[in-house]
C-alpha cells in the first residue's frame, strides 16, 4: 500500500468510529509516527513496518474516541507548545484569542504583572510570559493532576521565560489568592459549561470535570472569581474571561453588579460567535 493508501484506510477507520475531523486526525497521527511535519508528508515515500505498526496502534486508539492530543502528547499554542495528558484539560484552539488580545493590550505597558486564572496545563501563562518581555505572570489552578503538568509545562521553558512564571495551588474563589500581586493584565479560562450540556466524547471522558462545568449555569466558578480579579487589577487593568457560547450576557452582567469594571465589552471571534468579556478596572467606584 502507498502511503497515501494508508492514510486513506485510516480515514475510513475514524470515520466509522464518528471522529469529527478524520481527515486531519489520520494526517496528524502519520506526521507524528514519521517524525514530520504535516507539510513534509509529501516528501514520505515509504514506512517501514515498526512505523506502519505504530500508525495502526495509534489509529486504533484515535477510534476508541482518545483525544489526538493525549496520544501525541502535546499541543501548540500560541507561541508555545504544552504537554498534555489524562488530567488536564486540552487547551483549545479558541482561547488563543485571549493570548493574543493579551499581547496587544500589554504592548505599551513596561514589565507588566499578569495572573493566569485557572491555568490547566499553563498555555496562556506560557504564552504570554513567551511573548510578553520583560512580563511576570501568575499561574493559579486548584486541581493537583493538573498542576503537576502545569510544573512540567514551566520547567521546559527556556530559563529566560520560567523566571518569570510563578504558580500557585489554590482556589480563584479564595480571598487570600494571589495576596499582594497587583496585575495590569488578568485572563481566564474557568470552567464555564453549564451542567446538563452535550458533549463529544472526547471532552466528556477525557478532560476534567473539574475543567469542565460551572454548575447550573455555567458561573459557579466565574461570579465569585470576580471578586478576586477586581482585587487583584490595577486601576486600569484589563480582564479577558472566556465563557460559555449561552452565557456572555450572565459574564457581562457579574462583572457590571460588581460595580469595579468599566468598559465591559463581548468579544467575539472571526465568525462573529461570543467568545469572551473584556472589561478595564475602573479607576475609582462609580
Ligand atoms: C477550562 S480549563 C482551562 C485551562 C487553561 N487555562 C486552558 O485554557 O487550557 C479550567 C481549569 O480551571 C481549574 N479550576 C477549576 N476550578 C478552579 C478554581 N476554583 N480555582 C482554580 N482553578 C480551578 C481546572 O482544574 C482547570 O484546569
Amino acid at each position: 500500500m502507498s502511503v497515501r493508501e494508508i492514510r486513506r484506510a485510516a480515514t475510513d477507520v475514524l470515520t466509522t468510529a464518528g471522529v469529527e475531523t478524520p481527515d486531519v486526525d489520520a494526517t496528524l497521527l502519520l506526521a507524528h509516527v514519521v517524525g514530520r511535519t504535516v507539510g513534509e508528508l509529501v516528501l514520505v515515500d515509504d514506512l517501514t513496518d515498526d512505523q506502519l505498526s505504530r500508525f495502526h496502534e495509534l489509529v486504533r486508539r484515535r477510534a476508541t474516541r482518545e483525544p489526538l492530543q493525549h496520544i501525541v502528547g502535546r499541543v501548540q499554542f500560541g507561541s508555545v507548545e504544552v504537554e498534555v495528558g489524562p488530567g488536564v484539560f486540552i487547551p483549545r484552539m479558541e482561547t488563543e484569542l485571549l493570548w493574543s488580545w493579551g499581547c496587544e493590550v500589554l504592548a505599551a505597558v513596561a514589565d507588566p504583572v499578569v495572573a493566569d486564572l485557572c491555568s490547566g496545563s499553563g498555555a496562556l501563562a506560557l504564552a504570554l510570559a513567551d511573548s510578553v518581555a520583560g512580563s511576570t505572570v501568575h499561574a493559579v489552578e486548584l486541581d493537583p493532576d493538573a498542576l503537576t503538568w502545569l510544573r512540567r509545562n514551566v520547567s521546559h521553558l527556556p530559563q529566560r521565560v520560567r523566571d518569570r512564571v510563578v504558580v500557585h495551588q489554590g482556589d480563584v474563589r479564595d480571598p487570600r489568592i494571589l495576596a499582594g500581586v497587583s496585575a495590569d493584565l488578568v485572563v481566564a479560562n474557568p470552567p464555564y459549561i453549564p451542567i446538563g450540556a452535550d458533549l463529544p466524547v472526547e471532552v466528556a471522558e477525557h478532560d476534567p470535570v473539574l475543567a469542565l462545568f460551572g454548575g447550573d449555569d455555567g458561573m459557579s466558578v466565574i461570579t465569585p472569581m470576580i471578586e478576586t480579579i477586581a482585587r487583584v487589577l490595577v486601576p486600569g487593568g484589563a480582564v479577558a474571561i472566556e465563557h460559555d457560547d449561552t452565557t456572555g450576557a450572565l459574564v457581562m452582567a457579574a462583572l457590571d453588579t460588581s460595580g469595579d469594571f468599566e468598559g465591559i465589552s463581548q468579544m467575539k471571534d472571526l465568525s462573529g460567535r461570543a467568545r469572551f468579556v473584556s472589561a478595564r478596572r475602573a479607576k475609582m467606584k462609580p
